[in-house]
């Protein structure tokens, strides 16, 4: 059995165009799986694909930063071999997956930050890009008036004005056993820059073992202060099964920090299971190159 399962973060829209938008990821995952048998190469359709679609908050259509610009984390890792690697607060590059694919394959590192992840993402080819969309630059320069005028700031940490999009992840399980997983952000509206969220850090963001593969979203702070990816994986690792185990890791990182998120999670059984405490966390499963219905589990904290 091979699976891959995605999201497209907490506070994200469930209308049709967000789901599909996941499900047409899913499925390319699952394409290249089926093509190359390589996880890295399926993890990175699939994100490749979330990080062209303007709808999510990664790549294209990524939130702008507080001086008016997208700074981009991607992570990919190899629940099989254990091999990490990462890009942090990168400007103007889209694929922060590829990217760090970059750094897993032909370096020694295993992150690359700012502007030295901008010039190894140069050297090897990748386009400039400034990830703004329209959309994205009239939430920022509304921000931008309102803060001048000492208006109240209402917008969503993770989506800025428009509370339809964040981070996107994605989790897999070949049909050997093998897991791995990988995510992609603009990370959070109107962030200092050089700020870094959860999806670059190990165990926080992100994790894959021979247990399970889990990727997390949301306040980017609070699951690197709770290392919440490897405490799903501790907790799987101890027998749990995914849904009790991710309940208990939203539930903790709540409990600890008072905020909200999400995780998608998927054991070597391919039991899988998507948890959340905030308002929204679209996802799409595909089983075996098939969509499948899959229940969310909402939190309430
Ligand atoms: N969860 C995305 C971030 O905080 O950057």
């Amino acid at each position: 059995m091979s699976v891959f399962f995605v999201h497209g973060s907490v506070e994200t829209s469930t209308e049709t165009p967000y789901i599909k938008g996941l499900e047409r990821a899913a499925l390319k995952g699952w394409e290249k799986l089926t093509a190359t048998e390589s996880r890295i190469d399926s993890l990175e359709a699939a994100i490749n694909e979330l990080e062209d679609n303007p709808l999510y908050n990664a790549g294209l259509g990524s939130v702008l930063n507080r001086d008016g610009y997208v700074e981009v984390d991607g992570s990919i890792m190899d629940g099989e071999t254990g091999k990490f690697a990462a890009v942090a607060s990168m400007p103007l590059i889209r694929h922060a997956v590829s990217v760090a694919k970059k750094v897993m394959l032909e370096t020694k590192h295993v992150v690359l930050a700012g502007e030295g992840a901008f010039l190894f993402a140069r050297e090897k080819g990748f386009p400039v890009d400034n990830c703004i969309t329209q959309e994205q630059l009239q939430s920022w320069q509304l921000a931008m008036d309102l803060q001048k005028s000492g208006q109240e700031l209402v917008f969503s940490p993770y989506t800025g004005l428009r509370k339809e999009t964040d981070t996107v992840g994605c989790v897999m399980l070949d049909d050997r056993g093998r897991l791995a997983a990988a995510s992609s952000t603009g990370g959070s509206f109107l962030k200092l820059p050089g700020r870094v969220g959860d999806t670059p850090f190990i165990g926080g963001g992100i994790f894959a073992s021979e247990h399970c593969a889990v990727v997390c979203t949301g306040r980017g702070e609070a699951f690197i202060q709770t290392l919440t990816a490897k405490f799903v994986d501790d907790g799987i690792q101890a027998g749990g099964h995914p849904e009790q185990v991710g309940r208990e890791a939203i539930r903790r990182m709540f409990e600890k920090t008072g905020e909200s998120g999400g995780l998608l999670v998927v054991d070597r059984h391919g039991r899988v299971a998507a948890v959340h405490n905030s308002d929204s966390f679209p996802v799409a499963l595909v089983v075996d190159g098939k969509v499948k219905q899959v229940e969310v589990v909402q939190i309430d904290t």
